[in-house]
């Protein structure tokens, strides 16, 4: 009797040790995996399913992954940036741009989180223009005006793609044949959009079109970003360099009123880096303007720089365009709850968009956005990321 209860009582003390054993190599096991991950020796390029249209096609999402933690998730539908992964301050990664966790966020009503806008970024007036004396009539999906390419724009196409792998970067070229008359423009339009990481922490956009017809074109990158995570909070608190010294003013229905004014001693100076809450009180409805970058056209330029004092992390904008929307993510009202399970609110993401001016077609006086037969449309823009721990 007695044997036989020391002989359970061993029994008990050899298998706890044994679960106690197997718990702790989980949790080891975890660990590689985690340091593996952050550590990798090299850059890696997957893709995954990510949905299926509603015809019942499959969208992927390729998923970029350089040795320093940074990952770039984009999807072959509207060749959206579904998530940027990048190291704060102390080396943790989080997600900084807002978007949906599955495809059927970007099915439904999207405010263009991550989305390759086109063919015309931002306004065109009345969603009407006149081009070698004919008149030509878009989609009109902002009350009366043409707005980020129509209704269904190049952010909800479905994109070919065709990932490749350099020496110390990688990347997916994606594309698309916008044929004539869609959402009303005029010329069969062929583009490439194609995404790159580099073991710099930087992601390049380039883009590439041509045309049978002559076509107002303007392509921009559409990420809402909070640069200390998504969905932590608004973004009031992030500091916002601009290389412009002038803006474009609006009307009230964010259409250019045509007129180029300094920024001087107006709350659109960010010459020097300024809090973006600290005047936003002082613009009609937040910030949702186009900035007029200083340097020459087509040359790769600082556009704007943003840090973010809390996580540490600071981005750089670089691009060859002529001028940038700054957007303060006005309209973002608690109605739409995204990636994680996070409430979007007011402010909660900025826009940076690297483009030509809005309403373009009706301002001669502004940079042509006409891409004619025989010419080929080259952009290109870089987002950079380092944190203030580099730079001290
Ligand atoms: C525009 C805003 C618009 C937002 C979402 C921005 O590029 O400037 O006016 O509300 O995109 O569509």
């Amino acid at each position: 009797m007695r044997q036989n209860m020391y002989f359970s009582a061993l029994t008990i003390i050899f298998l706890s040790l044994l679960l106690a054993f197997s718990a702790c190599k989980g949790k080891s096991e975890n660990k590689v995996q985690e340091t593996l991950g952050k550590g990798k020796t090299t850059m890696t390029l997957e893709k995954k399913e990510f949905g299926t249209m509603p015809d019942g096609r499959k969208i992927d999402l390729y998923i970029l992954t350089n040795t320093n933690g940074m990952k770039a998730k984009i999807a072959n539908y509207g060749a959206i940036l579904v998530s940027l992964i990048v190291p704060d301050k102390n080396g943790k990664p989080d997600d900084i741009t807002l978007g949906y966790d599955h495809l059927k966020g970007y099915l439904k009503e999207t405010p263009y989180f991550g989305a390759t806008v086109g063919r015309y970024a931002n306004r065109i007036k009345d969603g009407k223009f006149t081009l070698n004396g004919e008149e030509y009539q878009l989609a009109q999906n902002d009350s009366d005006n043409h707005l980020h390419g129509g209704t269904k724009g190049f952010d909800k196409r479905v994109w070919d793609a065709s990932p490749f792998e350099n020496e110390d970067s990688l990347g997916v070229k994606f594309s698309y044949l916008s044929p004539d008359g869609e959402e009303g423009y005029p010329g069969n339009l062929s583009c490439t959009v194609t995404y790159i990481l580099t073991e710099k922490n930087e992601l390049k956009i380039e883009y590439e079109a041509q045309t049978d017809k002559a076509t107002p074109i303007n392509l921009t990158h559409h990420s809402y970003f909070n640069l200390e995570s998504q969905g932590s909070g608004d973004i009031l608190d992030h500091i916002l360099y601009i290389n412009a010294e002038r803006v474009t003013p609006v009307d009230s229905e964010l259409i250019p009123t045509g007129e180029i004014l300094s920024v001087k001693d107006t709350p659109f100076d960010f010459t020097s880096p300024m809090a973006i809450g600290e005047s936003i009180d002082r613009v009609s409805g937040g910030y949702d303007h186009n900035f007029v970058l200083n340097g020459e056209e087509g040359t790769l330029k600082l556009a704007a720089r943003v840090s973010e004092p809390n996580k540490g992390r600071i981005m750089e904008i670089y691009t060859t365009e002529p001028g940038i929307q700054f957007y303060s993510g006005n309209f973002l009202d608690r109605s739409i709850t995204g990636k994680s399970g996070k409430i979007y609110e007011k402010h909660y993401g900025f826009c940076l968009e690297p483009q030509h001016f809005p309403d373009s077609p009706h301002h001669p006086e502004f940079p042509s956005t006409i891409l004619k037969p025989g010419e080929k449309y080259l952009k290109s823009t870089l987002f950079r990321f380092s944190t203030i721990m580099d730079n001290s």
